[in-house]
């Protein structure tokens, strides 16, 4: 498996599910500066594009060091299910991490079962429950939050 960086522009995979039923979306939300990778499999000769993922900054304080990146990831549906996305969150997270990023952050649905696992198996741990975080077609959601931290070396 390899994920390779696309820009904005790049078509995203078609993988709807119910975590990612917006309804409106505000405008401003455009401007958090995402980065994006697709995630790729090959297998018997053939490549296919299995899902993507987004990376943007979550700043702590003005500092560089209080700067963390939020991930998230998104399977097409097919290819749900094969513990694909554990091992791409972790590779994103090492190439973050190879940046100089420590602190790799995920949030999901306190209800997305799958992704807490997924999450648990890429090295990332539970940290809390955000109360009413994310706003999606259906109403407000309470969504965990999870980390993959590489602590810095002296
Ligand atoms: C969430 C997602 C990235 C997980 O990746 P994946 O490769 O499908 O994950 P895995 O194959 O490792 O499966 C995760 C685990 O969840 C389990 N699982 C799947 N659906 C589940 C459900 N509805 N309830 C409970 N467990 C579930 C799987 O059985 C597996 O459990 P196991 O590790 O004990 O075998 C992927 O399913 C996906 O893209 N889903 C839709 C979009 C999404 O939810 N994105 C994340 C938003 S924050």
């Amino acid at each position: 498996m390899t994920i390779v960086g696309v820009t904005d522009d790049h078509p995203r995979p078609e993988s709807p599910s119910i975590w990612g039923d917006w309804g409106d979306m505000d405008p401003a939300a455009k401007d958090i500066g995402l980065e994006r990778w697709i995630i790729e499999v090959t297998d018997g000769g053939q490549t296919d594009v299995v899902g993507d993922l987004s990376a943007h900054a979550v700043w702590y304080g003005p500092t560089t060091t209080s700067r963390a990146i939020n991930i998230g990831i998104s399977l097409v549906e097919e290819f749900r299910g094969r513990r694909i996305g554990g091992i791409a969150q972790r590779l994103l997270a090492e190439l973050l991490h190879d940046r100089g990023i420590v602190r790799v952050e995920a949030s999901t649905d306190v209800d997305n079962l799958a992704e807490q696992r997924a999450l648990e198996r890429a090295g990332f741990l539970y940290e809390g429950t955000l109360k009413l975080a994310q706003g999606r077609r259906d109403g407000l959601h309470d969504l965990q939050v999870w980390a993959h931290v590489r602590v810095p070396q002296e």
